[in-house]
């Protein structure tokens, strides 16, 4: 077992935090990437990036918001280069799948002569239960610019999975993996397993990209209305409709099905209203 700290980019996020509290029960020692962490890390302050990357064998890097954002390929490459003086030996960078922008950054991360493994994931089933979609599912509507397109959601406890391996095990080094559920689901069969495991109804509403850009706009103003419209437009084009096999490859099992993740959250109480 490794002395050196790893470095959980994003400790307090979706997937971050089931990846530090992995490392942690498995005995490795963490460092939290956070704002409030001891040591900070901070995007939008590239200062505290040094002292944060300083002395830990390998970095998971979740970007925030997203890496469609303006300039999160600048950011990122910057990252690489402090990361590298600071001797930083891996990189293991959480990508989305299909995404134009996620995949030059995923090239800038390859080329930056560390180490790396890519998890590019496809949509999490965790944000029906702790994204942006919790309070819509509360609400008995999921209203997204998807059509009838189908998608793979991934379990985040999978890709947690993943990029755990991918820290602490150098076999996974240069591997990109592509993280699926097992099963590809429209968002109507998604909304029918959410409405059997919750006991409520939960309705898929089919919206159009304007629609979708527009409510965007009131939650969160128009840069994020504008890039995530974009992203949707990429990942909801169909070109997303197959299954990828990172969860088998790195981890040797099959994925969790989503109808599984609606069960557990459920259980767990992801949807009683003070979660
Ligand atoms: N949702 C999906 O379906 C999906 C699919 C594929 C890829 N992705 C990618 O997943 C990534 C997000 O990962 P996630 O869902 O695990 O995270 P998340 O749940 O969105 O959590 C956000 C994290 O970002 C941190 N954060 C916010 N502002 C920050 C800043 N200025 N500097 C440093 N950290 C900051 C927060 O930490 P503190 O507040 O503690 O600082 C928190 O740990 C994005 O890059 C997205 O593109 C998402």
């Amino acid at each position: 077992m490794q002395d050196q700290p790893i470095l959980v980019i994003g400790s307090t996020g979706k997937t971050g935090q089931r990846i530090a509290k992995t490392l942690a029960e498995l005995g490795f020692s963490v460092r939290h990437g956070s704002r409030n962490a001891a040591i900070p890390f901070d995007w939008d302050r590239p200062e505290t990036w040094a002292a944060a990357l300083d002395g830990v064998s390998s970095a998971y890097v979740s970007y925030f918001p997203d890496l469609a954002f303006p300039g999160a390929s600048e950011t990122i490459e910057a990252l690489t280069k402090v990361a590298a003086g600071a001797g930083v030996r891996r990189l293991v960078l959480l990508s989305g799948r299909g995404e134009t922008h996620a995949q030059n950054c995923e090239n800038i991360v390859k080329a930056c002569g560390l180490d790396y493994s890519l998890v590019r994931a496809s949509w999490f089933a965790q944000n029906f239960s702790e994204g942006y979609l919790r309070d819509p599912v509360l609400q008995g509507m999921v209203a997204l610019p998807a059509a009838h397109v189908s998608e793979p959601f991934v379990d985040v406890d999978d890709i947690a999975g993943v990029a755990v391996a991918a820290l602490t095990d150098e076999r996974h080094s240069g591997q990109l993996y592509e993280v699926t559920g097992p099963r590809l689901l429209s968002f109507d069969e998604a909304a029918a397993a959410l409405s059997t495991a919750i006991g409520r109804p939960v309705r898929y509403i089919p919206i159009t990209f304007d629609q979708f850009h527009a409510s965007m706009t009131e939650i969160g103003g128009s840069l994020i209305a504008d890039v995530f419209t974009c992203v949707c437009r990429e990942v909801l084009d169909g070109r997303n409709e197959s299954l990828g096999d990172g969860v088998q490859r790195a981890l040797g099992r099959e994925p969790r099905d989503f109808a599984d993740f609606c069960r557990a959250a459920a259980a767990s109480g992801a949807w009683s209203e003070a979660a």
